[in-house]
């Protein structure tokens, strides 16, 4: 396994706050947030992406950022809900790290982001049928990373010692090479 870190879920799972705990954890990695980097390359918001050019414009930078993030060690990537629904960015980020997939259930997703107004994708009548619709179209390749995490089964301190455990084992078996 590679040692490079990859976290993938639904918008809401938890990647942003396993993310900054992991790297709290690890200070030799850097955290790198997919979503953050073309916020700040395109000066935009990604809302604001979405409504002066399109989703298909955005998927376009976030594959882009993808495979400019994706070089170099001692990385926590995280990336966008949506972002793996693409093959080619799975493939990058399968080869780049091991990649985790952190799961939690619709009704928990729904809790957390119904007072979050700045998500595109829900902005629309009935934004619980549309996450659920998401995550079942998504479940599928979700499932192609190389771990999947239940989040509503284990406290962060577990998920976070759980990817721990992962990554130094690949960094011992790197080491051994
Ligand atoms: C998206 C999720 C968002 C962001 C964009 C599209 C999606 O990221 O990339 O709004 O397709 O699910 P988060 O998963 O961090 O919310």
């Amino acid at each position: 396994m590679n040692p490079n870190i990859v976290l993938v879920g639904m918008p809401a799972s938890g990647k942003t706050t396993i993310g900054e705990l992991l790297a709290k954890k690890i200070p030799a990695y850097t955290l790198i947030d997919t979503d953050a980097v073309i916020e700040k390359t395109s000066g935009l918001k990604i809302y604001e992406i979405f409504a002066k050019y399109s989703e298909d414009y955005f998927r376009k930078l976030e594959h882009d950022t993808i495979k400019i993030v994706c070089s170099g060690n001692n990385k926590i990537i995280s990336i966008g809900g949506g972002a793996f629904e693409n093959p080619g960015n799975r493939t990058t980020l399968m080869k780049f790290g091991t990649v985790f997939y952190l799961k939690s259930d619709l009704d928990v997703l729904y809790y957390r982001i119904s007072e979050d107004s700045t998500r595109p994708l829900l902005q629309t009548k009935d934004p619980k049928k549309v996450l659920e619709n998401l995550l079942k179209k998504r479940e599928e390749n979700y499932r192609k990373a190389h771990y999947t995490i239940d989040t509503s089964k284990f406290t962060e301190e577990e998920i976070i010692n759980f990817i721990l455990g992962i990554i130094n084992e690949a960094n011992s078996q790197r080491t051994a090479q």
